[in-house]
């Protein structure tokens, strides 16, 4: 089998090495030896340290080494939207096998790689696009197929949850999270499709694509980053039990009109400590999923790094060559269910709203009021002095409600309201809230 590998960064040089050390035994599980036909990179000169492949294997012509009639499998580990996404239609259009890990393509357009793969009869194999290291869209694409998901909620982003497993544990605000982050080098120089949660937002679509069987892009996804979140709202989060984690979250729901549709959402939100997604820490992602006969199952590993990654790329190589060799595909795409994706607005989420409010007669009852006009129901309130509160913010007391589940439009609509009520001085902290109703 020959390969054309795309790329030969941080994943792909380990891509590389992977293949020398293991190519024995790869051979043997394949049934067939792999050899590389080339590798495309942008610079030629650079240093790549004592990468185990020939200096001549090396070209800056991926388009030459793609349409190559001696290449069998191409194997995509550069990123981005173009010139990777001629690259790799090209390759399907012509029977190749692909293993891409090209989370932000498979999300901007991955009907064209799709139908492109589809047209040529061949492979499009992305394990690593979405959470690294672990089996997770084999799972969704396969084992899982005689079942039906209900919901998926995962931690898919390694560098935000190191950022805020480091808020939770020191008490250090954003900013001081992310330079820590920096230098230890989980997030990238510049982190902006980290913190921003794109990246989330791309891994977000491709899972929601594979659990409802529904083509679901980025731009489908509503997105909210972290770079809001307070260490006030740390502190808030811990005084109720919980922990905030930047979720993505793919669900099934009825719409107002009764039709059966999806919604997919990454936000921060607090999360019960007892919620299995709760002690992920570190640099480490999760996903859980909840099927209707299989019930609940939890998937954790490593979502980044280049050996973790390269892992599910080879993973996928094997399954590519082994079809080939049998002269066989992976079913294509399923996209049959082709449910509509409802509107932010439309997702059923509850909130925390932490308030510094007037302590006098009345204003709880008004309060009270503006949430039972937008018809959303409080679950829990508490208040606390002023001052006792964890940020201590000298106001006469400090309201924390908890709601039921509603949605989210009723519940934004119900804060702008109270920022109106003269009792209410400020709104020191507004979260979403999942697990555990
Ligand atoms: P890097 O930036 O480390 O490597 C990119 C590689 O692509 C480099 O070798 C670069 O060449 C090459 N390249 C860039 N542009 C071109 C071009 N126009 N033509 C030919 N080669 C080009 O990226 P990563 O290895 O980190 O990521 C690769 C893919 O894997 C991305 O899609 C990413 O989202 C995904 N991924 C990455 C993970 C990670 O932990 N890093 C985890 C999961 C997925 P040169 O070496 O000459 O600069
Ligand atoms: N930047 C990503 C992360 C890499 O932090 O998880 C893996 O996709």
């Amino acid at each position: 089998m020959r390969l054309a590998i795309l790329g030969c960064g941080t994943v792909g040089s380990e891509v590389v090495r992977l293949l020398h050390e293991q190519s024995a035994d790869l051979a043997a599980r394949i049934g067939a030896p792999l050899e590389i036909a080339g590798i495309a990179v942008r610079r030629l000169g650079r240093d790549r340290g004592d990468l185990p492949v020939a200096p001549e294997l090396f070209t800056t012509d991926a388009v030459g080494l793609v349409k190559s009639d001696d290449v069998d499998v191409v194997i995509e580990v550069v990123g981005g939207i173009e010139p990777a996404r001629s690259w790799l239609v090209d390759a399907l259009r012509a029977g190749k096998s692909v293993v891409t890990a090209n989370k932000a393509l498979l999300a901007e357009d991955g009907a064209s790689l799709h139908d492109a793969a589809a047209d040529g009869g061949a492979d499009l194999y992305y394990e690593a696009a979405v959470a690294g290291a672990i089996p997770l869209l084999r799972p969704l694409r396969e084992s899982l197929h005689g079942d039906r998901i209900n919901r998926v909620t995962g931690i898919v982003n390694g560098t935000t949850n190191f950022i805020l497993s480091a808020m939770d544990a020191t008490g250090a605000g954003f900013a001081e999270a992310l330079e820590e982050a920096t230098e230890l080098g989980y997030a990238e120089a510049d982190p902006t499709a980290d913190v921003e949660g794109f990246d989330a937002a791309a891994k977000a679509a491709i899972l929601a694509s594979l659990a409802f069987h529904t083509r679901v892009g980025a731009a489908d996804v509503h997105r909210e980053g972290i770079t809001e979140v307070t260490a006030a709202d740390v502190a808030s989060a811990k005084a109720m039990g919980c922990t905030i984690k930047l979720l993505c979250i793919a669900a099934r729901g009825t719409d107002a009109a009764g039709r059966e549709s999806v919604s997919v959402r990454v936000h921060p939100a607090m999360i019960p400590l007892s919620h299995p997604l709760a002690s992920v820490g570190d640099a480490y992602n999760a996903v859980f999923v909840e099927a209707e006969a299989a019930g609940p199952l939890m998937f954790y590993g490593r979502g980044a790094g280049g050996a973790a990654t390269a892992s599910a790329v080879l993973g996928d190589v094997v399954a590519v060559c082994r079809n080939r060799l049998a002269g066989v595909h992976a079913p294509s795409e399923s996209a049959y269910a082709d449910l509509a994706v409802r509107p932010m607005g439309e997702a059923l989420t509850r909130y925390h709203v932490s308030l510094d409010v007037a302590d006098r007669p009345g204003v709880l009852a008004a309060v009270a009021g503006v949430f039972a006009r937008h018809d959303v129901s409080i679950a829990t309130v508490r208040q606390a002095p002023a001052g006792t509160e964890p940020a201590g913010r000298g106001v006469d007391a400090v309201l924390v409600i908890v709601t039921h589940t509603a949605p989210d439009a009723a519940l934004a609509a119900t804060v702008e309201d109270l920022r109106g009520l003269d009792a209410v001085r400020s709104i020191a902290s507004v979260l979403r809230v999942e697990g555990g109703e």
